[in-house]
């Protein structure tokens, strides 16, 4: 019987037997690899995006840490890059050209938005925003569409698609579907079960979980779409370090207990907004209120760190903010510690009217959630003072 995912993280991706018995697999840094012979050099030379070439193409390390992720999300290929956002932009700029048509979720990471409206508008690719709404994106479809784009749950407001819904549309058209997985990892939901053609993570999240790396994932079942891509990465000069690979092997490890303990302090910290007066919405997919709930449950194993709710304006935000002590005002998310980022949009193409509410995403890391609420409670009474 095959082991479950939980062992299947813990035993895979070293090999003691070639490296001294050691049970981690060192780091490889090397620029240069070198041939054995003129054969091996033309034979490598052939197949660089596979056998050893050049450091920047790929390291032991790299190849490695591939090799575990094809595994875990039981895919065909994985390709690395230097970080979350460029797995995204290689994907997009290798299956794109001009007069393309891209539907790109209007709740994207806000950097996909950028990238979409000031890159790929110079290449005369045209973006189109779809919104959360099935009907309204299946109308936007057109003969130019050529890639599908998804993040689910979304940034920021966590909206949810109905993903077999979205790649059966897709298929029918002959549309390639992206999907930014980022959210979940491969633990909380794999869209390839549900017939995505290319799964993307930042790996500077959850995955590596200490707020010390970047990298991003790109995998995939289609031997032609990996082709492609990993030809764009290459063309690119994108380079991945053999160190964010074994930063990355190592937060993989205490993945699913890191995950469940974000889950479990999420939802003491939800409790616990819930009952405040000056909290006016909280956006958080376990709450069986949300409009979302029952669409991420049907997709998703597991929850995460992340919150978003606002607060009635009464005073400056500087009142509530500065008064936080474990919560450090920060950008990302899924490191081991508590941050709170102010928001100005719920989605890029929409910014908070100024005499809006105040709005937050808030990431519940590690710490005892008792000295968390303390914080919280300190800083909201101090706000409604
Ligand atoms: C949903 C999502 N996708 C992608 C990225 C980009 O990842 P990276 O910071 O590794 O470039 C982020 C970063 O915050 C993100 O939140």
């Amino acid at each position: 019987m095959g082991k479950k995912i939980k062992t299947r993280i813990i035993h895979t991706g070293s090999e003691p037997k070639k490296h001294f018995g050691s049970i981690s697999d060192p780091i490889y840094r090397n620029s240069t690899l070198v041939f054995e012979s003129y054969k091996r050099f033309i034979e490598a030379k052939k197949n660089r995006f596979i056998l050893p070439y050049y450091g920047r193409i790929s390291t032991y390390s790299t190849r490695s840490f591939e090799k575990v992720i094809t595994s875990l999300y039981k895919s065909r290929h994985t390709i690395l890059t230097s970080s979350g956002l460029s797995a995204i932009t290689i994907t997009l700029k290798s299956l794109l050209k001009c007069n393309d048509q891209i539907l790109v979720t209007e709740n994207c990471y806000e950097p996909v938005f950028n990238f979409s409206k000031l890159e790929l508008s110079r290449f005369g690719i045209k973006t189109t925003f779809y919104p959360n709404n099935f009907k309204k994106l299946e109308n936007l479809i057109s003969k130019e569409t050529k890639i599908l784009y998804v993040e689910s749950p979304s940034s920021l407001n966590y909206e949810v698609e109905d993903l077999l819904k979205i790649t059966k549309i897709a298929k029918k058209n002959k549309i390639i579907t992206v999907i930014d997985n980022t959210w979940s990892t491969f633990l909380g939901c794999n869209p390839l079960d549900y017939n995505f053609d290319i799964v993307i993570e930042s790996a500077t999240k959850y995955l590596s979980g200490h707020s010390d790396n970047f990298l991003g994932i790109i995998t995939t079942n289609s031997d032609n779409l990996w082709k492609k891509i990993k030809k764009t990465a290459v063309l690119n000069g994108d380079f991945v370090s053999s160190e964010s690979c074994f930063n990355a092997m190592k937060g993989l490890k205490t993945l699913e207990v890191r995950m469940s303990k974000h889950s479990d302090n999420a939802k003491k910290i939800f409790d616990y907004l819930n009952s405040k007066n000056s909290v006016e919405q909280i956006i958080y997919l376990p709450d069986p209120k949300n409009k979302n709930h029952k669409l991420w449950k049907k997709y998703h194993k597991m929850s995460n760190g992340l919150i978003t709710f606002s607060l009635k304006k009464k005073r400056k935000i500087e009142y509530f903010l500065d008064k936080l002590s474990l919560f450090k005002i920060g950008f990302s998310w899924g490191g081991y510690e508590s941050l709170i980022l102010p928001l100005n949009n719920l989605k890029p193409s929409k910014k908070l009217a100024t005499n809006s509410n105040y709005w937050f995403r808030i990431h519940i890391g590690l710490e005892d959630v008792s000295d968390l609420i303390n914080d919280l409670e300190t800083a909201i009474k101090n706000y409604e003072k």
